[in-house]
């Protein structure tokens, strides 16, 4: 089943994503890593969307786009697993863009998880993030501590804060979220396809309540 997260920076979607993966042996593309990947490449693609993305706008539709559907194709087995769609769509023309290769690939988007998070939580979550440039981890310097400061569990990588993660740029991808993802909320509803989430909940917690949610 294709599976969107919807929510605003910092609502826990990559949070709920590992979980998933872990648990129920999903597969997962998540545009912004496609884009901090190619950034720390340095690739053609990364130079292109590293200045909207340091501001906390949206990159372009049209380098957006293609590399949902580039590694969408790429899915083994993908009708009998859990695809899910971390960061995209966030604006109704990708949304549409979405509906339109699904239907030429004869599936469809199955459900859409939005979760419901106060401004004030999202932006002490996303400043006191650190990740794993390594692996991908995700800490919380209070939340979700590793054991050792500043040294990932999983790998020993050396955590660091992510470049777009500083109060004024959160404030701006609130904002951008507000102005251009958040109709999507209304555009789901109306397709029947949306579960709403507490995301307010421990990750756990917020892990049960999409398991729960999903099986009905
Ligand atoms: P992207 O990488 O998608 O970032 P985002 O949407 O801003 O989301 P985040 O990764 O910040 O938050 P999250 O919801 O995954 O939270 P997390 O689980 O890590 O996009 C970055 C940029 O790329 C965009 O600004 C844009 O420029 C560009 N981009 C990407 N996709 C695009 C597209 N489709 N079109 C155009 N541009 C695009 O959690 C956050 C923190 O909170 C962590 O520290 C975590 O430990 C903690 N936490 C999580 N859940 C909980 C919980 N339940 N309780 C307590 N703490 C929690
Ligand atoms: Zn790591």
């Amino acid at each position: 089943m294709n599976i969107i997260l919807l929510g605003p920076p910092g609502a826990g979607k990559g949070t709920l994503s590992s979980k998933i993966i872990d648990r129920l042996g999903a597969v997962q593309i998540a545009t912004g890593d496609i884009f901090r990947y190619n950034i720390s490449n340095k690739t053609e693609l990364g130079m292109k969307a590293k200045s909207y993305m340091d501001r906390g706008d949206l990159v372009p539709d049209e380098l957006t786009i293609d590399l949902v559907w580039d590694a969408f194709d790429k899915v083994e087995d993908r009708e009998e697993r859990i695809v899910l769609f971390d960061g995209f769509p966030r604006n109704l023309d990708q949304a549409k863009a979405l509906d339109k290769g699904m239907a030429e690939r004869n599936t469809e988007v199955g459900k859409v998880v939005y979760f419901d998070v106060a401004d004030n939580i999202l932006i002490e979550r996303i400043t006191g993030r650190r990740v794993c440039p390594d692996c991908g981890a995700t800490y919380h310097i209070t939340n979700s501590k590793p054991s050792k400061e500043g040294v990932c569990d999983k790998c020993g990588g050396e955590l660091i804060q992510r470049n777009d993660d500083n109060e004024e740029t959160v404030k701006n991808r609130i904002s951008v979220y507000n102005d251009f993802t958040s109709p999507l909320i209304d555009y789901y509803k109306k397709a029947g396809k949306l579960i709403k989430i507490d995301g307010a909940k421990t990750p756990e917690e917020v892990f049960n309540e999409f398991n729960d949610k999903l099986g009905k």
